[in-house]
């Protein structure tokens, strides 16, 4: 039986994962679904954003669908989402980006690098050592690699090596990875690259980068399909893998019934293709296709569906076309 773990998470979280987890449940009533709470309610019930308890509940799942986390007020945070990825090593962030013309993924790394934890605060200066390591270089510079032969694209490796010498190393490792599997690739600061993509989104395949100018360059090139409402991610590791919108918790938009459900509902279908359902995974997408062509959209987007409006369009279509 396959187990899929359910976290609403915080915010708009609540909002547009049961939009996504319908659309599973549709297509796959024979799944079982059960719901991990973890965030800033559960901090608020008990102090503690996410215990033990939570990451073993995950790690019984074949795949987690997850909203997004409110960052509790507490001392010594340690972010949930980080925990979550560094306790099931879920080392491949990949973050596609497709648009009219364009069909991009940010491979992203996403256990180490400036992420690495190790940091401190004193009065007067703090610290965060980023960290590069071969083995953590070598596995996500593999993963794109197999991305690129699949689609029979190339590589741009983003880094910031005219700086910093854990981008050297970085650099370095993912180029002689290319060489090696003889995938075309080229390399870009990722200042420079961080606009070039938004003014020449064509030019680019799959993106492969380090922690943090993952985090932000997926940030940015939402902004060529619409804005973060519409951008899901997969988070990959050897043995888990966690679905989720590139977005966060939208506090100023939670509870008001306009978040873009989109991001949310890709995640699901990046669930699906994970899970080798590739025909459902294309079912949704194309079914949100026809949503957009139609002009049913929510506020961001310039349409006045809501939420759950939208979401009941997305249902309808997926039932009415086999
Ligand atoms: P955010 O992504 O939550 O929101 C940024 C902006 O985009 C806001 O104006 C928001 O209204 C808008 N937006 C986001 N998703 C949308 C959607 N689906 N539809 C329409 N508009 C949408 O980022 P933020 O405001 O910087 O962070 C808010 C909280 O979320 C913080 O506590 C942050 O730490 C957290 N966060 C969590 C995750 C995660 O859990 N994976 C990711 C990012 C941020
Ligand atoms: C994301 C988020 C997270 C990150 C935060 C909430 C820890 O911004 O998933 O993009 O920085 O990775
Ligand atoms: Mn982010």
């Amino acid at each position: 039986m396959t187990k899929i773990a359910v976290v609403e998470g915080d915010g708009i979280g609540h909002e547009v994962i049961p939009v996504a987890r319908r659309i599973l449940e549709i297509l796959h009533p024979e799944f079982e679904y059960f719901t991990v709470e973890v965030g800033y309610g559960m901090w608020e019930r008990t102090g503690c954003p996410c215990a033990d308890r939570e990451i073993a509940d995950l790690k019984t799942a074949d795949a987690v669908l997850f909203g997004a986390i409110t960052t509790p007020p507490m001392k010594d945070y340690q972010s949930v989402v980080l925990r979550i990825r560094k306790a099931l090593d879920l080392y491949a962030n990949l973050r596609p980006v497709k648009g009219e013309g364009f069909d991009i993924m940010i491979v992203r790394e996403n256990t180490e690098g400036l992420y690495s934890g190790i940091e401190e605060i004193g009065p007067d200066r703090a610290t965060t050592l980023r960290v590069v390591s071969r083995t953590g270089s070598e596995r996500i510079a593999r993963s794109a690699i197999r991305l690129v032969q699949q689609r029979h694209g190339h590589l741009t490796i983003g880094h910031k090596a005219n700086v910093l010498k854990s981008d050297v190393l970085f650099r370095d490792i993912c180029t002689t990875e290319a060489k090696a599997a003889g995938v075309p690739f080229n390399d870009k600061f990722i200042d420079a690259l961080a606009l070039d993509i938004l003014q020449h989104p064509v030019a680019y395949d799959v993106v492969v980068t380090t922690n943090i100018f993952g985090d932000i360059i997926s940030d940015v090139s939402s902004y060529l399909v619409g804005g973060l409402g519409l951008v899901p991610s997969a988070n990959i590791g050897d043995r888990y893998a966690l679905f989720e919108p590139v977005h966060g918790s939208a506090p100023d938009i939670a509870g008001k019934n306009i978040a873009n459900p989109i991001a949310a509902i890709r995640s699901a279908a990046m669930l699906l293709d994970y899970l080798g359902d590739r025909a459902g995974a294309g079912r949704v997408e194309s079914a949100i296709g026809r949503m957009l062509a139609q002009g049913i959209r929510t506020r961001d987007l310039g349409g006045a569906a809501g939420t759950r409006e939208f979401g009941d369009a997305v249902a309808r279509e997926i039932c009415r076309e086999p």
